[in-house]
């Protein structure tokens, strides 16, 4: 299949269920080979991706699981609640057949870590759009797991290391309808506004308020 770029923007959508078929390496290699060509300022490559394939991704899951019953024991919870909510949680990251664990390096100062963060989510998109274009369904995942310490130690990342995604990668079972809801605004600025702007530059600079 050939898609435009446009076509692959519009296509990739949200994918929570998968067919269990595994992915063939090579379309891994190749999403993963078209992150790679994610603008990166001074070429850090700060992305660093971990492939949870079929029972590799348990532990991930398992610790998911671990995190969810350590919050809901301190909530109170009864032990049976807890264990069911426990096990769902976990098994939230077994729908697709492979988990791509994106983190992202943070060294230097404060904007090239910035910098890097943005790159790597850049990257993640790149990641998306190729797995779009060759059938593959994505969803992109973050929240607690993803700022947990205690994923970091399981794979061995740096406590620095932000991850950024954790992606879910196979064949779609379901086609998602649904848009966008409308844009927020856009501001352009008018050329008439261009003076006064740049009359406040002085003061800018200075430190005093406008
Ligand atoms: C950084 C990031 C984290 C996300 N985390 C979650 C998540 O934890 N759970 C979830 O259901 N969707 C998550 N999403 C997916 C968004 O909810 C989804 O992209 C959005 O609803 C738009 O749907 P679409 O991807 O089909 O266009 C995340 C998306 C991004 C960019």
């Amino acid at each position: 299949m050939s898609m435009s770029v446009q076509e692959a923007i519009r296509a990739r959508r949200t994918i929570k269920d998968y067919r269990p078929d595994p992915v063939p390496r090579q379309l891994i290699d190749a999403v993963l080979e078209a992150a790679a060509w994610a603008p990166n300022h001074h070429l850090t490559q700060p992305w660093r991706f971990i492939i949870l394939e079929g029972v590799a991704r348990l532990p991930l899951a398992e610790l998911r699981r671990a995190l969810k019953r350590r919050e809901l024991q301190e909530k109170g919870l009864p032990a049976d609640q807890i264990e069911a909510e426990a096990a769902e949680s976990g098994a939230k990251l077994l729908r697709a057949p492979v988990l791509i664990v994106v983190a992202c390096q943070q060294v230097g100062d404060e904007i090239r870590r910035e910098e890097d963060y943005s790159a790597t989510a850049a990257a993640i998109q790149n990641l998306l759009l190729a797995a779009t274009e060759l059938g593959l369904g994505t969803f992109w995942t973050s929240g607690p797991i993803a700022v947990a310490p205690e994923t970091n130690a399981l794979f061995g990342l740096d406590p620095s290391d932000r991850i950024v995604g954790i992606i879910h990668l196979g064949f779609p079972a379901e086609s998602p309808s649904g848009g966008r809801r409308p844009p927020p605004p856009t501001r352009w600025i008018e050329p008439r506004e261009v003076p006064k702007l740049i009359d406040r530059i002085d003061r800018l600079v200075a430190g005093t308020r406008p």
